[in-house]
């Protein structure tokens, strides 16, 4: 590809968080960083990150301003990663500055590394003047966190798994957003950080968990459930995977050792919640990510009053609802912003 990038460009992007309904939990072994498992995610509108990339000639290296403040260096090295990557891609020695922004806060428990690198692939493309295809981006964005290339995409989205031999792979959307009307409470159990991050996490499952083989078994199937409950719009049939799909993946990782455990009071208070509304005969069905909120799958047209029981949980400090949203996508720039 011949270069066009220029000296000043600059283009910004805004992308949602996505909830994974079947999980990703762990790389395969060969590299690439391919998922091992397939997973099925609903992106979620309410929530964003907006990233700018501009590019300048007088930079020796790249700037990584994170909520305006310069980024931790393990958070900069998987940015500069990705510009590589896109500067290898248009042929590109221009060195960026990168300002990116959650309007949500880290601890609402939304993977913000998958609106992270989505909004940063779509961001860095146009700066650097790939017109990447929609798979090209979700490729880019996976190279660097496998959520983040479901986010790319609006809806619901599928990411096969990874198989020998893969250099490229992207996610793909199975439905818009709009085409079902569910939604996705979320009961945050704590305002801190998380103790481990899923990257971290994970790896360490994949390394020391004696039930890891059994989880990379089981997870096609549960995956295969969500995607016909999908298509059928079987709700019923979506809560059986989502939860037996958490479950797997956590009794996965609690079995390494030591033990990776996200949970805390507030989640298992949160999850007896849940299971009395539905004896209760409201539809609902939880799960978890790496972290110990809880994230409440159910009709749109519920959402109000599960958000109102989970906040009266003791041990849930926030409740809130969110609905489908839409991909990855560039942004005009708006004076102060991101
Ligand atoms: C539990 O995509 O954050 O949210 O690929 O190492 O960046 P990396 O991991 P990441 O893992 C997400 C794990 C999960 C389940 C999911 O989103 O599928």
């Amino acid at each position: 590809m011949s270069d066009r990038s220029r000296d000043g460009a600059t283009a910004e992007a805004l992308a949602h968080p996505n909830i994974a309904l079947a999980k990703y939990w762990g790389k395969r072994t060969y590299g690439h960083n391919l998922p091992a498992v397939p997973s099925l995610s609903v992106t979620l509108e309410g929530m964003a990150t907006r990233t700018r990339v501009t590019l300048d000639a007088g930079l020796g290296e790249d700037a990584f301003l994170l909520a305006g403040a310069a980024a931790p260096d393990a958070a900069k090295a998987r940015v500069v990663g990705l510009l590589d990557r896109v500067r290898s891609a248009v042929g590109s020695t221009l060195r960026a500055t990168v300002e990116s922004a959650n309007d949500f806060p880290t601890s609402s428990g939304l993977a913000s590394s998958a609106s992270a690198f989505a909004a940063l692939a779509t961001a860095a493309c146009a700066a650097y003047g790939w017109s990447a295809s929609d798979a090209e981006r979700s490729d880019l964005a996976r190279k660097t966190s496998v959520s983040a290339a479901r986010s790319v995409f609006g809806g619901f989205v599928e990411l096969r798994a990874g198989v020998e031999g893969d250099t490229f792979l992207a996610a793909e959307q199975l439905a818009p957003e709009g085409t079902w009307p569910v939604a996705i409470v979320v009961a945050a159990t704590t305002r801190a950080a998380k103790e481990t991050a899923s990257t971290e996490g994970m790896l360490h499952t994949v390394r020391t968990s004696p039930y890891h083989e059994a989880w990379v078994a089981c997870a096609p199937q549960v995956f295969a459930q969500a995607k016909a409950a999908l298509a059928a719009h079987d709700l019923e049939a979506m809560g059986d995977a989502v939860e037996a799909s958490a479950f797997a993946m956590h009794a996965d990782a609690i079995a390494a050792r030591p033990a990776v455990v996200y949970w805390n009071a507030g989640t298992m208070a949160a999850l007896a919640e849940v299971r009395a509304l539905r004896r209760s005969g409201v539809g609902v069905w939880a799960t978890m990510d790496a972290g110990p909120h809880v994230k409440v799958l159910t009709l749109a047209a519920d959402a109000d009053r599960v958000r109102d029981a989970m906040r009266a949980v003791a041990g849930v400090v926030d409740a809130f609802v969110a609905k489908p949203g839409a991909g990855a996508r560039t942004s005009r720039a708006e004076p102060g912003a991101p």
